[in-house]
């Protein structure tokens, strides 16, 4: 929410050039490989990154750190066992303290409220790699997914170069405008789609049971950036389906909720993404599959969720080039105003 859909559109396009450039001898649909890696800009040379993680990770951490080895730089990983944030040291002492020492900071956070706090004393740019209430990195690798994989949607598809210029046999191309989704908790991923698809044109169609909404915090900013108009929330999930070009789940269990599993496997009976449910409810009938990843079975099948429409595994390697696009652009190039071009 807080980048504007120009800057949206330049981080995911820069994250394409630097996989191209890492990844030069792959087509934009093969996974990606972690050998023969080249290196691509070195804008964090002698620099270091502090990762603040007080919450499992898998992809977030394995890209945060692999991307900052491919710049150039050092990422320290300082879990919330390793430091004294949070128990013998302030929130604000602490980001004065990183970022003294460091050139960024991306902070996966319990309340929302406390990456708030972190920025606003921190020195150096802090970046949110999830939060009580947003997970804005994962939005930016399903952009980038959907990107590499619009010509699968079967409709007319927009180059993402201007009119006049020719578009090169491997450039990017943007969506066409999609139906997109959504079946399950109203959680962190669910809520950046929200205050992100809508404003590149796309709709949205969400179901998740009537004690699921998205908190006020959440839905004041999407009505601030007027993407309710785009966006259809209901609680039958085949109604939401409807049309739908990609379905995208999380899981009923986000990290912090595990005291509540019984109730919320309970309410969310009937919202398993299946075939099943993607034919009778009439989704576009080439339509794919997104998930954030770590998945349970409860909320995707798993013919759906290994089957030919899952995007899952390039969405996964795609948080490695985004997230490398973000520390590329904030932390490597932030100072130099030129390299930098807000808006
Ligand atoms: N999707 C995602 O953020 O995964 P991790 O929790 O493993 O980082
Ligand atoms: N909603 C999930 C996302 C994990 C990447 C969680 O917060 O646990």
């Amino acid at each position: 929410a807080d980048l504007s859909p120009r800057q949206i559109d330049r981080v995911v396009r820069h994250a394409h050039a630097l996989k191209r450039v890492s990844l030069p001898w792959l087509g934009p649909q093969q996974r990606t490989s972690s050998a023969r890696l080249r290196m691509p800009s070195q804008s964090l040379f002698n620099k270091s990154i502090a990762l603040l993680f007080s919450k499992r990770s898998t992809r977030t951490r394995l890209s945060a750190e692999t991307a900052t080895l491919l710049l150039g730089g050092r990422a320290l990983f300082l879990g919330s066992d390793d430091i004294q944030l949070g128990v013998n040291e302030s929130v604000r002492d602490s980001a004065r303290v990183i970022g003294g020492m460091c050139q960024g900071i991306f902070a996966r956070v319990g309340d929302h409220s406390e990456i708030e706090e972190l920025a606003k004393h921190s020195p150096v740019p802090v970046l949110n790699a999830l939060s009580s209430l947003w997970h804005p990195t994962q939005i930016l690798a399903d952009l980038l997914t959907l990107y590499e994989h619009s010509h699968s949607f079967q409709k007319p598809v927009f180059p993402i170069v201007p009119s006049t210029a020719k578009p090169k046999p491997d450039e990017l191309a943007v969506p066409p405008p999609l139906t997109i989704a959504y079946v399950g908790d109203s959680a962190n991923v669910l809520h950046d789609m929200l205050v992100t698809y809508p404003r590149l044109g796309h709709s949205l169609r969400v179901a998740s049971p009537e004690k699921y909404r998205a908190p006020a915090a959440v839905w004041n900013r999407v009505v601030e950036l007027e993407c309710d108009k785009k966006i259809w929330w209901g609680t039958d999930p085949k109604e939401a389906v409807r049309g739908a070009d990609v379905v995208i789940t999380d899981t009923w269990i986000s990290m912090g909720q595990e005291a509540e599993k019984a109730q919320r496997l309970q309410d969310f009976q009937g919202y398993q993404v299946t075939e099943q449910l993607c034919r009778e409810g009439g989704a576009n009938p080439n339509w794919k599959f997104m998930h954030c990843l770590p998945r349970k079975s409860d909320e995707v099948d798993d013919e759906v969720f290994y089957g030919a429409r899952s995007l899952v595994f390039p969405e996964s390697d795609n948080r490695k080039w985004t997230i490398m696009a973000l520390f590329d652009f904030l932390f490597g190039k932030w100072d130099l105003p030129n390299t930098y071009e807000p808006g």
